[in-house]
């Protein structure tokens, strides 16, 4: 596995103008790598936290079968909007994955909603209720012992996380694929470097300009 590889941080996708200013997608080359790597044609591909539909566009334009789970309505509506597989994209809950009759499942990549340590809402709810960051972390756990009854034997888990750097440093990728490791093989980080626009603080945004791909196993 390379591990360490480096993108440009662009997006081939425009926005409508109402999600530009929350525009928190990776960008389709990472999600083309990890789909070359890992899947072939006709593989069920399934991202827990959909966002603007990152995943689930490029794995259609892959010829894959994408599947979808996004909380907030108004991104669940782009996301259909744009896919032709327009009954894979669930408005629901990552925490529920288990309700919804998926598919047995090839490959899940995903992004979860970013929380700093000292935070005080609780992101899987899209801040709509209070939350602390132990919390946040044991609640990812349990999306992921949800995602390794579906995923098939030997299927891999992808997740893209970055450190946070505010006043204080928030370890954030470190501490995800600490509490992951509990339920999956982890088979090690692709750190991937961001080049591309440069914002001041780091040209992923969130004081860095490289994050991590976190990669796990789902070992029977
Ligand atoms: C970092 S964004 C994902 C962006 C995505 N990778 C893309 O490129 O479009 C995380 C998404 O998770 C969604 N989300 C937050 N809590 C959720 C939950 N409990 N279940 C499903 N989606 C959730 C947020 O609304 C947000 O759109």
């Amino acid at each position: 596995m390379r591990t360490f590889i480096v993108l440009k941080r662009i997006q081939k996708r425009l926005l409508p103008p109402e999600f530009q200013s929350q525009d928190n997608r990776y960008p389709e080359a990472l999600v083309e790598y990890f789909l070359g790597k890992y899947t072939e044609p006709g593989d069920t591909v399934l991202d827990v936290f959909a966002g603007l539909g990152t995943t689930m566009l490029v794995a259609e334009d892959m010829g894959r079968v994408p599947y979808g789970i996004e909380l907030d309505g108004s991104r669940f509506g782009f996301i259909k909007s744009e896919v032709q597989h327009k009954s894979n994209v669930i408005l629901g809950d990552a925490l529920r994955l288990d309700s919804y009759g998926l598919p047995r499942i090839d490959f899940v990549m995903t992004s979860p909603p970013y929380m700093n340590r000292d935070d005080g809402m609780n992101p899987l709810t899209c801040s709509r209720t209070d939350g602390d960051y132990a919390s946040y972390l044991r609640d990812l756990g349990r999306v992921c012992t949800k995602v390794r009854k579906i995923l098939k034997p030997h299927g891999r888990l992808v997740i893209e996380a970055s450190n946070l750097k505010r006043a204080e440093v928030t370890p954030f990728a470190w501490d995800v694929a600490r509490e992951i490791s509990r339920v999956f093989y982890f088979e090690g980080e692709v750190v991937v470097g961001w080049e591309g626009q440069d914002d001041g603080c780091g040209t992923y945004g969130y004081g860095y300009d490289h994050s991590y791909c976190l990669v796990f196993r789902n070992l029977p």
